[in-house]
């Protein structure tokens, strides 16, 4: 694994947002695996620059979402599909049909699992999959629990992070308690993960993922079994896993 510190969020994105571009310029039908939150927007932003810059083209480049809430449409202020369109698809000259997110209103949880699932293996898996830490270790939606659950399929989020994702809702709006996710499989399947993470608040949980146990009550402990992990870190988040003797570059 690889880990790369910068001074501040700005930094950190603009790293993350680096190897992004690697990607996309190396190979421009890659297939990136995106995600949402607070942490990915600093990097979204910097790819928009050098895009408006003339210095990358998203025209062949393929986006798969991890997640969508259950229950919300993409209409919707608060679906990670609106919030795709408004923090990159809309600013970039990705193709719209290229762009997976699963169908928060499908009707058949199940078919729409199924399908998720097949739209990836028709892409052909994923090349980079971009990933932030939840605190309680998720990544995607996928919730610490007895088992690592291994592809798409509809998970009931914790207290914790509806608390924690309640910050993206107006205050008073009910939020959702359901939500699809990719599975830990389908992103251990990608061939290279990036991990952003950003803040103080991430720190101990940072550490315990990359130092810890391998154990689905910290799902984002699987990651020590990937063999191709970058993880991009603020000084703040990255404190304590220092701390543990880590080799960290600057
Ligand atoms: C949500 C998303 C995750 C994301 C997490 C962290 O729960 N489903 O994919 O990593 O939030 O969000 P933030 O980056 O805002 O800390």
């Amino acid at each position: 694994m690889r880990i790369y510190e910068a001074a501040d969020y700005r930094g950190m994105s603009r790293r993350a947002a680096n190897i992004i571009s690697a990607h996309v310029i190396l190979k421009p039908a890659c297939v990136l695996g995106l995600a949402t939150g607070r942490t990915p927007v600093g990097a979204y932003q910097q790819l928009i620059e050098w895009y408006r810059k003339g210095d990358l083209s998203f025209r062949e480049t393929r986006a798969v979402n991890l997640d969508e809430y259950r229950g919300l449409g993409p209409g919707h202020p608060q679906s990670y599909r609106f919030f795709m369109q408004e923090q990159l698809f809309s600013h970039i000259d990705i193709r719209p049909e290229n762009t997976f997110i699963p169908d928060g209103l499908a009707p058949d949880a199940d078919a729409e699992c199924r399908r998720y699932n097949e739209v990836i293996r028709t892409l052909g898996g994923i090349d980079l999959q971009l990933l932030g830490i939840g605190r309680n270790g998720h990544i995607g939606f996928n919730e610490p629990g007895r088992a690592f659950e291994l592809e798409t399929h509809l998970v009931d989020l914790s207290a914790s992070t509806r608390a924690a994702n309640a910050r993206f809702f107006p205050d008073g709006a009910e939020i959702p308690g359901q939500a699809f996710t990719m599975g830990i499989k389908s992103i251990m399947q990608a061939r290279r993960i990036l991990v952003a993470v950003s803040g103080a608040e991430k720190a101990e949980i940072v550490m315990r993922a990359f130092t810890g146990p391998v154990v689905p009550g910290v799902p984002c402990s699987i990651l020590q079994l990937h063999p191709d992990v970058t993880l991009v870190g603020d000084r703040a988040a990255l404190a304590a896993l220092r701390k543990t003797g880590a080799r960290i570059c600057g």
